[in-house]
């Protein structure tokens, strides 16, 4: 069974659409950079099955690192406090960084990662997210590089999660809850 009792999932985008956008966005990466080494950090856990197919399709030279902010609880509303729970190991003074993101939703995680790798003097600092949902930002903040964007809908697969569940899902679906 796909979905658990309480919860309908609506595909949004399959993997054909996922597949594109990746590739876009990979090849937006690699023209803006020529040759350069990029230093790629995956906000865990939703990042991790982007980066992975995004990096196989940027051709500079990369580093890949893995940050992790808890925003959430095991609900569908953010809490408004942002947590680091994992630290980079990589040293990124003077290097071209790109924080890989599953969602920009409130903004909150991404603005707190952001201020934090700007204070540590990276040449250059942007930002790649795969949905960017629109209807719920409290700060502003943009992604630089970005695969789809959506109003509003709490999503998963793809990597990202309810309650930890659906993470393994191959393509993104928005949950109904019943
Ligand atoms: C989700 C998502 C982003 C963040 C976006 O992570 O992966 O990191 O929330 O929300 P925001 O813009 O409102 O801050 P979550 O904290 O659920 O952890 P996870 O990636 O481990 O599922």
């Amino acid at each position: 069974m796909l979905a658990d009792m309480a919860d309908t999932l609506k595909k949004l985008f399959d993997k054909d659409e996922i597949r594109s956008a990746v590739k876009r966005l990979a090849e937006a990466i690699t023209r803006d950079f020529d040759d350069e080494e990029l230093v790629l950090v995956s906000v865990l856990k939703g990042s991790f099955m982007f980066i992975s197919d995004l990096m196989r399709e940027i051709r500079n030279p990369v580093v890949v690192d893995f940050i992790r902010a808890s925003s959430y609880g095991s609900g569908t509303a953010t809490s408004g406090q942002v947590t680091l729970t994992k630290d980079l190991e990589t040293d990124i003074a003077g290097k071209n960084v790109i924080i890989i993101e599953d969602i920009i939703d409130s903004g909150l995680t991404l603005t707190a990662i952001r201020e934090l790798l700007l204070a540590r003097n990276p040449r250059s600092l942007k930002i790649c997210a795969l949905v960017d949902k629109r209807a719920r930002r409290k700060v502003e903040i943009e992604g630089d590089y970005v695969g789809f964007s959506i109003e509003d809908g709490f999503i998963v697969g793809y990597g990202v999660d309810y309650a930890e569940r659906y993470r393994n899902l191959p393509a993104i679906y928005v949950v109904e809850q019943e």
